[in-house]
C-alpha cells in the first residue's frame, strides 16, 4: 500500500497497524515532516522521502501495482493559476492510476474530490464520495484530527483502480474490448458453468475465467447484463473445447439458458 502525502506518517503507522499483511510505504517530499515526531513505525511500514509524481512513475515503470493506495488530505491547490498542481490534472496522474489498487482520497475540500470523481469518470472508472463521520474514533492522521475537531466536514473519495489498467475514455473503445475475440460475457459463462457436468475437464477453467476482473465498464453505462465482460487468453485448449461445446449445444437446440448463451456469444 501507498500512503502518498504521509507528513509526519502517522497515517502509514495506522494503516500498517490495520493491515499487518501489507507493506505499507509511506511518501512525502517533506523531511522536517517525516522526522517530526521521531516515531516508531510497524514493521511492515517504510517512510521514504521523495517526490510523489517521481516516485508513483518509478513504481509504476518497475512493475510495482498497489492493493490500496491512500491520499490522506494532499493540497487541493484551490486557485485557478495552480490547476496543474492538483493531482487529476497533473502530468503523474496517469502514473497513479497504473498502480492500480483500491484508491482513497480524504480531503476537506468537498469541490476537489468532486474535481477527482469527474476526472476518473471521464477514464470510465467510477468513484464514490462520501462524508467522513465526525465521530470517527481515530482519525487516520494530523490533519483529519485537526478538520473533525474544528467542526470541518471531511470527505473520503474511494474508487476501484484494479490491476491499474487504464481504461480509455470512449464508450467505442470499451465496446471494442468488449467484442474482441478474447472476451467473454459473465452471463455466458456462467450458463456453460451450470450446465457443464461436475466431472468436466471444462469446469476448473470456466471458474478460473469468472474469477478474472471484470472490463470496467463506464460511468452512466446503460447497458445490459451481458456487456459485462471477462477477458480470457485467446489460444487456450479451454477455449476450444468451449467453442466445442458451443457447437454441440447448438446441435442439441433447446435448452433456453443455452440459447441465450448462444446468442451473447455469437456476438462477443
Ligand atoms: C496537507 S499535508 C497532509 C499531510 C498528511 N497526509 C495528513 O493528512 O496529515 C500534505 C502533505 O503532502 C506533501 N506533499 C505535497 N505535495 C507533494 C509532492 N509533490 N511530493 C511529495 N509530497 C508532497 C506535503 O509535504 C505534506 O506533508
Amino acid at each position: 500500500m501507498f500512503d502518498s502525502g504521509c507528513g509526519t506518517g502517522q497515517s502509514t503507522a495506522r494503516l500498517a497497524e490495520r493491515h499487518p499483511e501489507a507493506w505499507v510505504i509511506g511518501i512525502d517530499k517533506s523531511l522536517d515532516r517525516l522526522g517530526r515526531e521521531g516515531r516508531t513505525l510497524p514493521p511492515n511500514a517504510r517512510l521514504v522521502r521523495a517526490e510523489l509524481g517521481d516516485f508513483w512513475r518509478c513504481a509504476q515503470a518497475a512493475g510495482w501495482r498497489l492493493a490500496a493506495h491512500y491520499l490522506p488530505y494532499p493540497n487541493p491547490w484551490p486557485k485557478a493559476r495552480h490547476y496543474k498542481r492538483r493531482w487529476p490534472a497533473h502530468p503523474a496522474f496517469p502514473a497513479l492510476l497504473g498502480l492500480g489498487g483500491a484508491l482513497e482520497v480524504r480531503s476537506n475540500w468537498r469541490v476537489y474530490l468532486e474535481e477527482w470523481q469527474l476526472a476518473l469518470g471521464s477514464l470510465g472508472i467510477h468513484a464514490e464520495l462520501e462524508p467522513i463521520a465526525p465521530e470517527t474514533p481515530a482519525p487516520l492522521s494530523p490533519f483529519e484530527a485537526k478538520y473533525l475537531a474544528s467542526g470541518h466536514a471531511c470527505y473520503r473519495l474511494a474508487a476501484d483502480l484494479g490491476l491499474g489498467t487504464v481504461p480509455r475514455p470512449s464508450w467505442l473503445a470499451y465496446q471494442a474490448r468488449c467484442e474482441a475475440a478474447d472476451a467473454w460475457s459473465r452471463p455466458v459463462l456462467e450458463t456453460f458453468l451450470a450446465v457443464t457436468p461436475a466431472a468436466s475437464p471444462l469446469r476448473p477453467a470456466l471458474e478460473q475465467a469468472l474469477a478474472a476482473p471484470p472490463l470496467r465498464k463506464p460511468a452512466g453505462h446503460k447497458g445490459d447484463a451481458a456487456s459485462d465482460f471477462f477477458l480470457w487468453a485467446a489460444d487456450t485448449p479451454a477455449r476450444e473445447q468451449l467453442h466445442r461445446a458451443l457447437e454441440q449445444a447448438r446441435e442439441a437446440g433447446d435448452d433456453p439458458r443455452l440459447v441465450f448463451a448462444r446468442r451473447a456469444l455469437e456476438t462477443a
